[in-house]
């Protein structure tokens, strides 16, 4: 049976008619796509990518199977923590097939109407990319099923018994979504990917190789010692990676004749707050709080941001994922909680038999009131 999406109010017949009229200018291209120095530093094709190999090989394998076909890729899901290469990933593959690239974000998805251009504009085998699918309303994500598989939208037009369906037949295209909260998106939209890919944070020796290709672009000299300084400093995370090069080039430009050794790169990163484990002054604060407030914890995340007038989404998002990999926070069913190496990195002393070694559940120990 078809699937209705009744479009009431704003969404009237009149939106349908002209779709491209509400077109963002330029979203067929791929002129949206950051042209700042990030743009600069961002691979533009997957073989300048560096890491993510187990992903990279499958996607690889994926496009070269579409391009014999003549068909269009599956449609892809990516999800991690930020700046490890989402968007990267989704740029790079129309390129590979040589297609036709939009961009669109879940947060301005607020009804079917707001997909609605995008999809009509779908040239045959492009690719839709929906940065932060995990805000797009519920409304947009059911009128996307049947686009996703039959390539088909359902619009119902009018109310009572003057409705009807109106079936608009799209060309064939790819979706890939990218989310760093894969939790929030629902059962039936993740099925409905054929890829899942979840990317996962970086070795000091990819970061380090990043740093080199990228020093080279930005026309700076640095030494190999100097690169391992800023990746290990640089949380797993490409992202991170640059914009520390960035700071370490303009501190040496100022105060070194522009040559990053290591030891430049180490105090102009001091001077940032970043540790020798990486971690910045946020990071560090929230380790803190949950050690000073909340005795260790465990306590709820919504609490210590609170606690640090901060947005318990962006500690979710930005700040634990690195910590919890780095075992130096734990999630458990009654919070979270600092684990021994936490305390170590605060320079707080405990007995490791007392605390729980590395804190992985929530059995008694001495914070657990
Ligand atoms: N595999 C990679 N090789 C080299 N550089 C990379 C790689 N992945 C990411 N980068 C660099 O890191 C930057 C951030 O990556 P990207 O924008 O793709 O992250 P993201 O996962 O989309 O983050 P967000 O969730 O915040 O949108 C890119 O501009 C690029 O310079
Ligand atoms: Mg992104």
């Amino acid at each position: 049976m078809a699937r209705k999406t009744i479009i009431t109010g704003d969404d009237s017949l009149d939106d349908f008619e002209e779709p491209r009229r509400q077109f963002p200018v330029g979203v067929d291209s791929f002129s949206n796509v950051p042209s700042d120095e990030d743009a600069l530093l961002r691979p533009t094709r997957m073989f300048d990518m560096v890491g993510q190999r187990a992903v990279y090989e499958r996607i690889e394998i994926a496009v070269q199977a579409a391009q014999k076909r003549g068909e269009p890729l599956g449609h892809i899901l990516f999800d991690g923590p930020p700046g490890l290469g989402k968007t990267t990933f989704a740029t790079c593959i129309p390129r590979e097939l040589g297609v036709d690239f939009q961009i669109a974000n879940g947060a301005t998805m607020r009804a079917p109407k707001d997909i609605v251009p995008y999809l009509t504009n779908a040239q045959e085998n492009s690719v839709l990319f929906v940065d932060e699918i995990h805000r797009m309303q519920k409304t947009v994500e059911e009128f996307l099923y049947p686009a996703m598989e039959d390539f088909r939208i359902d619009v119902t037009m009018g109310e009572g018994v003057n409705a009807r369906t109106l079936n608009i037949p799209l060309k064939p295209f790819t979706l890939i979504g990218a989310t760093t909260r894969t939790g929030l998106i629902s059962a039936p939209l993740r099925d409905r990917f054929q890829m899942h890919e979840h990317l996962e944070f970086y070795s000091e020796d990819e970061l380090a190789e990043i740093v080199r290709r990228n020093a080279a672009k930005l026309h700076t000299k640095l030494d190999d010692d100097a690169a391992y300084e800023i990746a290990s400093r640089s949380r797993g995370t490409p992202r991170l990676a640059n914009n520390r090069l960035r700071w370490v080039r303009d501190y040496a430009d100022a105060k070194a004749d522009g040559v990053v050794t290591s030891e430049v790169a180490r105090d102009a990163l001091k001077m940032q707050g970043i540790d020798e484990n990486g971690l910045d002054g946020q990071d560090r604060r929230y380790l803190e709080t949950i050690w000073r407030v909340f005795q260790g914890g465990p306590v709820g995340v919504e609490a210590v941001a609170h606690t640090m007038s901060v947005a318990p989404d962006s500690l979710e998002d930005e700040v634990e994922p690195f910590l919890l990999r780095s075992e130096l926070l734990v999630r458990t069913p009654r919070g979270r909680r600092l684990t021994a190496r936490g305390l170590q990195i605060l320079g707080i002393e405990v007995d490791p038999i007392e605390f729980g070694s590395s804190g992985r559940d929530d059995k008694p120990s001495l914070f657990n009131f």
